[in-house]
């Protein structure tokens, strides 16, 4: 059986993919920025958040875990600190904390933007983490490349590294931002299927593209 035939990107609302009823093991994604959501940081702070806990309260992975890679945001002298927000909101749906690692994107100066980002997995009831040598490491440093002008994207190997952490092989992904298709790719070099949600119709067809044509490269190790 092909990937295509047991994995799959909607091109739609996650609100909408969600209320599909899917079956999938683990959730793994990054949220959209204010900007993707037409959204200015601390004025819209309500609704941004008020979406995203709408959006958390329907996964329902089977193996409980949910993992959200985020930055915080640097804005009129502030910081918005994003990745606590999510983590008040996963504790309101039941979920605790699990780890919080950093991703560091980037070791030049920047002052608008924060150059790591918190990967920070959550469980609720019962759950199983494998422990694995590349997860372990507290920091993990994988600098940060646009792909054909999209720059909203992750390295593979962010994907990678918690996906072989929380499944086994065979089994379901699903990223409800999938944006250019990083946890597809990372599922299919580590033989897993994913589900997916991308709601932009250009970035999807970017996506299916680059998924389509990838092939799945050797197992690296990193530190
Ligand atoms: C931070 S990016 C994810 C990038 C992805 N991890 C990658 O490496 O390519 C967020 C993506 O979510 C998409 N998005 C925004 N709102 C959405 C929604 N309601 N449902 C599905 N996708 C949405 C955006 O178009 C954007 O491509």
């Amino acid at each position: 059986m092909s990937y295509s035939e047991i994995s799959n990107i909607y091109n739609e609302d996650c609100l909408i993919t969600l209320g599909r009823e899917l079956e999938y093991d683990y959730v793994f994604f990054s949220p959209p920025e204010y900007s993707e959501m037409g959204l200015e940081p601390l004025k819209d702070d309500k609704k941004y958040f008020g979406w995203m806990e709408e959006v958390y309260s329907k996964f329902n992975p089977r193996k409980n875990i949910v993992t959200i890679v985020i930055s915080d945001r640097r804005f009129k002298r502030k910081t918005i600190p994003k990745h606590q927000y999510c983590t008040d909101i996963m504790k309101n749906l039941g979920y605790d904390l699990l780890n919080q690692k950093i991703w560091e994107k980037s070791r030049e100066i920047n002052m608008f933007r924060y150059n790591y980002a918190f990967v920070m997995s959550y469980a609720r009831k019962s759950f199983k983490s494998k422990n694995t040598k590349l997860f372990k490491y507290d920091t993990w440093f994988h600098p940060h490349h646009s792909y054909k002008g999209y720059s909203y994207n992750m390295p593979q190997e962010v994907a990678e590294r918690c996906i072989g952490n929380y499944t086994e092989e065979g089994d379901i992904v699903y990223d409800p931002f999938m944006g250019i298709g990083t946890t597809a790719l990372a599922c299919k070099k580590l033989n897993r299927k994913y589900l997916g949600s991308e709601i932009d119709s250009e970035t999807f067809e970017m996506g299916m593209n680059r998924i389509n044509q990838s092939t799945i490269g050797s197992i690296e190790k990193w530190s």
